[in-house]
């Protein structure tokens, strides 16, 4: 059998697929599960800067080709949460070692700081930041759609965060995808998570009505996995930091494609909700056969391996 083991932002990591941030939805223990069945690290769902309720039902649906879902990042805010990192603590117990990376999220610019302060004195292994969701400030346009902003929120949360790594986290949705990235990276950030949900709609024509109650939302899965490689691909030839790849993938090919295009690291999203949590050990199975299949050696001989 292959190594799997990878090195990402100081953390060893087991195998180099994560459970993307969100999809087990607040539940500590089915992210406690997750490291159980081998997940090579685990993300927190996005911590906000205040109180949401989240949408009302249907807030997700699934599709030929994937998911849809406008859940509208419900959390207890980042000060409210002495329950969940308490749960939390049961992580540590897991060996080899699972590394734990915090999500945060504010709807201003402003809060990311106050936010990443707070959950840095948690000390979780790494920081990812969600500038993929709205900026109420601004009608709601995404923070990650203007590389200012970007910079500006990375620079914050750097100067807060001390040693933990923090990676922003950047939407599709954009055709400055690489000014973002590159501002990212000038500020500070030690590595680039891409790609969050694409936005979409879904309209159910016997009741003639939006199938989620928030009308539009983001859509997961196999559907934009091309989307994700075309993201991951445009990264590695403009930015010198690793990549934590997601979108889409359900199976080793899947994942050995994002690495090829240049990710370091692979996040599973869609893939959970589907597959389960057995998915980790499943997806690393496969990679595995795969190298040895079509005789690629090693797992960093992958990353990057589209470009040469
Ligand atoms: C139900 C659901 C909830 C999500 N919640 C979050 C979240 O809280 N924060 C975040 O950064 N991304 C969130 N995402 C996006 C995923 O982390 C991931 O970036 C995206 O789904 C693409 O990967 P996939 O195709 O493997 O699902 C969510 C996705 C889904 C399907």
């Amino acid at each position: 059998m292959n190594n799997l083991e990878i090195n990402f932002c100081k953390n060893k990591m087991n195998n180099p697929f994560v459970l993307a941030s969100g999809v087990v939805w607040n539940s500590i223990p089915k992210l406690i599960e997750c490291a159980k069945n081998n997940a090579g690290a685990v993300t927190t769902k996005t911590i906000m800067n205040e109180f949401r309720p989240g949408h009302p039902n249907p807030t997700i649906a699934r599709w030929e080709a994937g998911l849809i879902n406008a859940v509208g990042l419900p959390s207890k805010g980042f000060n409210n949460m002495e329950d969940e990192w308490t749960e939390l603590n049961e992580l540590k117990k897991i060996k080899p070692k699972v590394p734990l990376i915090a999500s945060i999220g504010a709807t201003k610019a402003s809060d990311f700081k106050t936010v990443a302060e707070f959950v840095a004195g948690k000390n979780p292994d790494m920081i990812e930041i969600n500038i993929s969701c709205p900026n109420v400030s601004s009608s709601g346009k995404l923070f990650a759609t203007n590389p200012g902003l970007s910079s500006l929120i990375v620079e914050e949360v750097k100067s807060v965060a001390g040693k933990i790594p923090v990676i922003p986290k950047l939407t599709p949705a954009t055709s400055d995808l690489i000014e973002v990235a590159k501002a990212c990276e000038e500020a500070g950030a030690d590595a680039i998570c891409a790609i969050n949900t694409m936005p979409g709609m879904l309209i159910d024509i016997v009741k003639k009505k939006p199938v989620l109650s928030f009308k539009r939302g983001g859509v997961s899965g196999t559907s934009i996995r091309p989307v994700a490689v075309r993201c991951i691909y445009d990264l590695y030839e403009n930015i010198k930091i690793p990549i934590l790849g997601m979108g889409g993938v359900m199976n080793g090919k899947d994942a050995i494609e994002l690495m090829m295009a240049g990710a370091t690291t692979i996040g599973l999203g869609t893939a959970v909700i589907q597959q389960g949590t057995n998915v980790f050990k499943k997806i690393s199975e496969e990679t595995n056969e795969l190298i040895e299949k079509n005789g690629y050696g090693s797992l960093k001989n992958l990353i990057g391996a589209a470009h040469e």
